[in-house]
């Protein structure tokens, strides 16, 4: 069989290297794909991003599933064009899309359900949020409505700060926000407390198996300090994540979050990520929801799992997930990413990499995000470059691993976090 993966990340490329580890899997082309799946056996890059381009050469080149890495198509309508033309693709389609790429409406689908989150308000208006934000005060977390690609967040813990960031998503947007059709637009909510974690499930429409838990870590600098990021490491499972946790995540969140986009006409197939905010007496909310896996959490989940990922999907798409379960490796996976100079403001790209060969041992992967081949030979071409992920059998040990792999590439410029895991050391 032969399978296309939408998307060029981290995220893709693990999801491509899980694809192919199925005994009925031939073939993975990846669009666009980058450095590493260009030198990856059984992958193939393909320079196509257009939907219907996709479409046509899902067509064309019989291919018999397609999964979408990242948000955009999605929220473009790439499921919804696929299905019209019977090609067989997993993910949500572009109205179920839009419990990630519009906060207002998945505010207000949680509201309308019950489902666990923060206090929270939309505004249009600049004197208006002006004016809630000073009844609230500090801290108080601003939102900008749209697909930011993670950066449109601001948790101010000034009432300055949530005063500035008003006045910049509703007006001059540096933070460059694609907007709605309704326009720019923030949601205001409440502070939570706690400790996050991504809760992930496959959903066939109606019914969801859960992924393995996992943590990313959002900062750019250790110790979680500096700007927010797509994501500089991650690790699975999330300690926090405890059996009493997990049910009442499942029982809470995921299940009535399903229920209701069925009842809405919009049942809801493709990876769904709850942002999970869980306080110290255990109790979970939801922060944000994704429709799809998150990047770099992908890459850890996807090293732990031990089940076929293409017949899982292809029952997924069918709507019987029933007759699966997934198998998980009980060792911790642990990934660090190793991102361009400047990232995440401005990166630096063109530089090159050296140690950094696919060819990946059965504890340690390199998956590839920010790479290009040029001449043969690979060079940095995004924010986040690579992450190093491995397995071991303790958070220790898979942190060890992982930065022995980290150390062994260079690249000018490079940075990474050296603290991926503290958390979970903590537990
Ligand atoms: P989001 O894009 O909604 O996931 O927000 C990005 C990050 O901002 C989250 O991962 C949290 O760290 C933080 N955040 C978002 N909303 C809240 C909230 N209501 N309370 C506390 N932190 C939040
Ligand atoms: N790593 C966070 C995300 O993918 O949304």
């Amino acid at each position: 069989m032969r399978v296309l993966v939408i998307g060029g990340g981290g995220r893709e490329h693990a999801l491509a290297w899980r694809l192919l580890h199925s005994e009925r899997v031939q073939t993975v082309f990846v669009a666009p794909g980058n450095g590493g799946t260009a030198q990856h056996e059984g992958m193939r890059n393909l320079a196509l991003t257009d939907a219907a381009a996709l479409a046509d050469f899902a067509q064309a080149e019989k291919i018999a599933l397609t999964v979408v890495g990242p948000e955009a198509p999605l929220a473009d309508g790439v499921v919804d064009l696929f299905r019209a033309r019977g090609l067989r693709i997993f993910g949500p389609t572009k109205a179920a899309a839009q419990l990630e790429s519009s906060k207002a409406f998945s505010k207000a689908f949680m509201q309308r359900h019950g489902i666990p989150t923060a206090r929270a308000r939309a505004f249009s208006e600049a004197g208006e949020a002006h004016a809630y934000v000073d009844a609230e005060g500090a801290p108080i977390v601003i939102k900008a409505d749209g697909l930011a690609a993670g950066k449109g967040v601001v948790v101010a813990t000034t009432l300055a700060e949530a005063h500035a960031a008003i006045d910049d998503m509703l007006g001059a947007n540096t933070l460059g926000v694609q907007h709605n059709v309704a326009g720019a637009r923030v949601v205001i909510e409440e502070f939570m407390a706690g400790e996050e974690a991504s809760f992930i499930v496959i959903a066939d429409g109606q019914r969801v198996l859960a992924l393995a838990s996992s943590q990313d870590h959002k900062r750019v600098g250790d110790g979680d300090s500096g700007p927010n990021t797509g994501g500089m490491g991650a690790y699975s499972p999330a300690p926090i994540v405890t059996p009493n946790v997990h049910a009442r995540v499942m029982q809470e969140i995921i299940q009535p979050t399903l229920a209701g986009m069925a009842r809405e006409g919009m049942p809801f197939t493709g990876f769904l990520y709850a942002g999970l905010m869980i306080d110290a007496q255990g109790h979970p909310r939801t922060v944000e929801f994704n429709c799809r896996l998150g990047d770099p959490e992908a890459q850890v989940i996807l090293m732990r799992l031990k089940s076929d990922l293409f017949e899982v999907l292809m029952h997924a798409t069918e709507g019987t997930l029933d007759a699966v379960e997934l198998q998980w490796d009980r060792r911790t996976a642990l990934g660090v990413v190793m991102a361009a100079a400047g990232y995440p403001a401005a990166p630096r790209k063109g530089d090159a990499i050296t140690g950094a060969a696919t060819t990946a041992t059965d504890d340690l992967v390199v998956f590839h995000a920010g790479t290009t081949l040029v001449d043969g030979r690979l060079r940095t071409s995004g924010g986040r470059v690579l992450c190093v992920t491995a397995l071991g059998d303790s958070v220790r040990a898979a942190q060890s691993r992982a930065y022995d792999g980290v150390r062994a590439i260079h690249f000018d410029g490079a940075q990474w976090r050296s603290d991926i895991g503290h958390r979970a050391l903590r537990h």
